[in-house]
């Protein structure tokens, strides 16, 4: 099991404003316009050409909140499963659906408890999840096992570096205060060597990793180079046609 209850408890009690765009998830809501562009280009470049376009893409959210991403997944035409380790964001994910109109699979628990074993899913996302469990290699092993051939797996998270140390604890929860205290915790930022050793394990090839920037004060965010401090990669499982990608770091 990789739920940490400390953490999986904080997530819970901020249910309640996760759609409140100016509230404490405010930071997600700012870099949600960009990840989806992001994925959309993700899917455009490897998944389209195999004949699969995000229209009826089978999408895993793992611990995807209370659907900032998969609503907006869902109504471009995906057919998205959403899980997460706190019940209450489920319920709060469940309630904005449905007064959406939207049909989206969510499911409370983590990934070793929530599918079942032979589920497979063309694009499996893990958004700003993994600095915030157990055992990071066997949380990434056991989302890549539902991968499916030629299937994308995307990991955004925060380097573990000084630069991120001063940025995104000191920064973001103690100057700024973009972020509530305690957010986050630096030993568990993810280096992304240790991400793409866990996915490469799980017999994933890292295709592209890029950085992105985001300025509290602004509200903005950007893509960047630099991925010493949030970062986002994205990881294929060969299909019986295609071989496994070229590593790209990319950065527009
Ligand atoms: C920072 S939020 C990110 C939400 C969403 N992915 C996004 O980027 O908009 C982290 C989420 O991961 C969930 N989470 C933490 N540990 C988890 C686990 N082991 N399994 C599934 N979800 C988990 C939390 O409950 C929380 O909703």
């Amino acid at each position: 099991m990789s739920a940490v209850a400390s953490e999986v408890d904080r997530f819970n009690r901020l249910a309640a404003v996760w759609w409140d765009s100016r509230g404490p998830m405010r930071p997600l809501h700012v870099v949600n316009a960009l990840r989806l562009a992001y994925l959309g280009e993700l899917v455009d470049t490897h998944l389209a050409p195999l004949g699969r376009p995000l229209r009826g893409l089978r999408v895993l959210d793992i611990g995807g909140g209370a659907g900032l991403l998969a609503e907006p997944l869902a109504r471009a035409g995906a057919r998205v499963t959403g899980i997460d380790a706190a019940e209450k964001n489920i319920a709060a994910a469940r309630a904005h659906a449905q007064s959406g109109g939207l049909s989206i699979d969510y499911r409370a628990g983590e990934p070793a408890t929530a599918l079942r074993a032979e589920e497979r899913f063309d694009l499996v996302l893990l958004l700003e999840v993994v600095e915030h469990v157990d055992d990071v290699a066997g949380f990434v092993a056991t989302a890549a096992r539902h991968v499916g051939p030629g299937g994308m797996l995307v990991a955004s998270t925060i380097d573990r570096t000084a630069k991120s140390f001063l940025f995104a604890i000191v920064g973001a929860e103690y100057v700024v205060r973009v972020l509530p205290r305690g957010t986050h915790q630096w030993r568990r930022f993810v280096r992304p060597a240790e991400l793409a050793a866990a996915a490469a394990r799980a017999g994933l090839t890292q295709i592209e990793r890029r950085g992105m920037r985001y300025l509290p004060v602004l509200h903005r965010a950007s893509w960047v180079r630099d991925t010493s401090v949030n970062y986002i990669a994205a990881f294929r499982r060969p299909s019986a046609r295609a071989g496994a990608s070229d590593f790209a770091d990319t950065a527009p």
